[in-house]
């Protein structure tokens, strides 16, 4: 097992890593989501390429990307997030393209990354929400990726319909407004940790001038966030439906700013 946790977040995922995959990453819609994020990924990277991945989790997408011919450096704040992503890696047979990283966000300035070497870095499902100040992380991926480069974030937004409507037809008006104030507190494995939910503008500023925006769409805009899978999973129907909507408009104005998450891509302009 690599090095013990740093910030609280990072320690909570140690909690939960070895049931992640199956309370998470495996759900039918969460699988269409990634799906989507694949599909961009696909735009945005080829075989030959070397990116940065933050925050890998159980390294569903680096695994993904590998296959594909993708070298990584995959990152993650939790030792046992890295331990599953690691195995998972070597089952796959791509343990050879992707080196692991023990890489906290709450330190990026001590990273210590080769300059311009990456042809792009991802974030996929939240990790950039455990930090509440992006411009460090600006400066250190400003100097990591070369110029044109791109970046692929899947971030939580401060606004998010499905919640908000669910909650509130539930009576639940606190959790239905939670995101609003732009901070809440989480808990995951009895560990709480602050969560920050940054508008894809004031992400995107706070990435600094270096980085230009190229896209943004909704990522669960019609399809329902993870808390709240299982009371739509079981009509599969009705799910396959929001999922041609969720394809139709995600990327159309406002849907960007209604989703679970957003997907906003950059690229490195100087
Ligand atoms: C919701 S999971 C997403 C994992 C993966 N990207 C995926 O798509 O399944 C969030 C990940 O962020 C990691 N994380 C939490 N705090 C972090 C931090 N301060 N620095 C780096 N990674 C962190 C967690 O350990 C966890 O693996």
């Amino acid at each position: 097992m690599s090095g013990k946790s740093v910030s609280p977040s990072g320690a909570a995922f140690d909690h939960v890593a070895p049931a992640y995959d199956a309370e998470a990453t495996y759900l039918e819609i969460s699988r269409w989501i990634r799906a989507l994020v694949w599909e961009r990924l696909a735009e945005l990277f080829s075989a030959g390429d070397h990116v940065l991945e933050i925050g890998c989790g159980t390294g569903e997408d680096a695994i993904w990307l590998a296959r594909r011919g993708v070298s990584l450096t995959a990152s993650d704040a939790s030792a046992a997030m890295l331990d599953e992503a690691r195995r998972k890696a070597e089952q796959a047979g791509v343990s050879d393209l992707i080196a692991f990283r023990q890489l906290d966000l709450a330190t990026v300035e001590t990273w210590n990354l080769p300059a311009a070497t990456f042809d792009g870095a991802i974030s996929n499902y939240g990790p950039l929400n455990c930090i509440g100040d992006w411009t460090a992380l600006g400066r250190t991926l400003a100097g990591a990726v070369r110029p044109g480069g791109r970046l692929g974030l899947a971030v939580m937004g401060p606004f998010c319909a499905w919640e908000t409507v669910w909650h509130a037809l539930h009576g639940d008006l606190r959790t239905a407004t939670r995101r609003w104030r732009g901070r809440t507190t989480a808990s995951i494995g009895g560990v709480s940790f602050p969560v920050y939910y940054p508008t894809p503008a004031r992400l995107a500023r706070e990435l600094g001038p270096a980085f230009q925006r190229r896209r943004l769409s909704g990522l669960g805009v019609w399809l329902p966030p993870s808390d709240l899978y299982a009371a739509l999973g079981k009509r599969s129907r009705l799910a396959r439906g929001l999922l041609r909507l969720e394809r139709l408009t995600a990327a159309r104005w406002p849907f960007p700013y209604l989703g679970d998450h957003y997907w906003l891509e950059m690229q490195r302009v100087r």
